[in-house]
């Protein structure tokens, strides 16, 4: 059996905008992946899924409840252990990539490798590697602006994979892309799934999407209205040659 390298239970979250008013946006919620799952995040906007995704990254805390993430009580851990709990274990995808404007491809790889301690040499060495893996090597020198959208999100998931991180976490990575770019970062994402090994939790609107995904989880209102193994999950990578990360 493979370990839980999320778990979750009963977690809320509520966010206060002035006493007396406070707003509980996440109900109660337990979660938990398995090492290597792929699973998705659905619901409509508002039902409290970047709330959630924040929470699972380390990149807020929960107001109750409690978080295990790969063996770490981040109920118990201080600000500075998150941080570092995000740089070596989580790898983000956002919608709007969040790339560095005035950095190059390359630089934007290499960032999360200098505050993991590597030198000069091996930073390069890795950011060309992971640049070559989703096929932007030959846009290294490029600035964000200087990208399509689907060369940027091919940047930013370079830069999620970086410190080989065990959870890759995107949060509506295809959303603002057209269907036939969203395509090819869907299939990139297949691929890190399955050659790596990766566990991915991946927030969608698209069903279809979803669909291809081995769990979808559905949040409304902040509350789990239902969880489904998915049966038309299907693998697509897994006899090609491992790459190697
Ligand atoms: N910092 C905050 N302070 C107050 N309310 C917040 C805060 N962050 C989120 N919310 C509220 O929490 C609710 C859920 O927001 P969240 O961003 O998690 O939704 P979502 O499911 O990701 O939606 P979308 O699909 O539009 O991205 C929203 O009503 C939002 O206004
Ligand atoms: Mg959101």
């Amino acid at each position: 059996m493979s370990k839980n390298v999320i778990d979750m239970k009963n977690i809320t979250k509520s966010f206060y905008i002035g006493t007396p008013n406070q707003l509980n946006i996440l109900k109660g919620i337990d979660i938990t992946v398995k090492e290597g799952e792929f699973v998705s995040i659905i619901g409509s906007s508002g039902s409290g899924k970047s709330t959630l995704m924040n929470i699972i990254g380390a990149l807020d805390r929960a107001t109750s409840g409690e978080y295990v993430l790969d063996g770490t009580n981040i109920n118990e851990i201080s600000d500075d252990g998150l941080s570092e709990v995000r740089n070596k274990q989580i790898g983000f995808v956002f919608q709007t990539y969040n790339l560095m404007p005035r950095s190059t491809a390359l630089s934007n790889v290499e960032l999360p490798l200098l505050y993991y301690g590597m030198n000069r040499k091996q930073r390069r060495e890795r950011a060309e590697e992971l640049l070559d893996l989703v096929g932007m090597k030959d846009r290294m020198a490029h600035r964000p602006n200087e990208l399509s959208g689907g060369q940027k999100q091919r940047v930013a998931i370079a830069r999620a994979l970086a410190t080989n991180p065990s959870i890759i976490l995107a949060d509506e990575p295809t959303g603002a892309l057209d269907s036939a770019t969203g395509r090819m970062v869907m299939d990139l994402f297949h691929k890190v799934h399955e050659q790596e090994g990766k566990t991915i939790v991946f927030i969608t609107h698209n069903n279809e999407l979803a669909d291809e995904t081995q769990r979808i989880i559905t949040l409304k209102d902040g509350n789990i209205i239902s969880t489904m193994e998915n049966s038309n999950y299907y693998r697509r990578y897994q006899e090609e040659e491992k790459i190697c990360l």
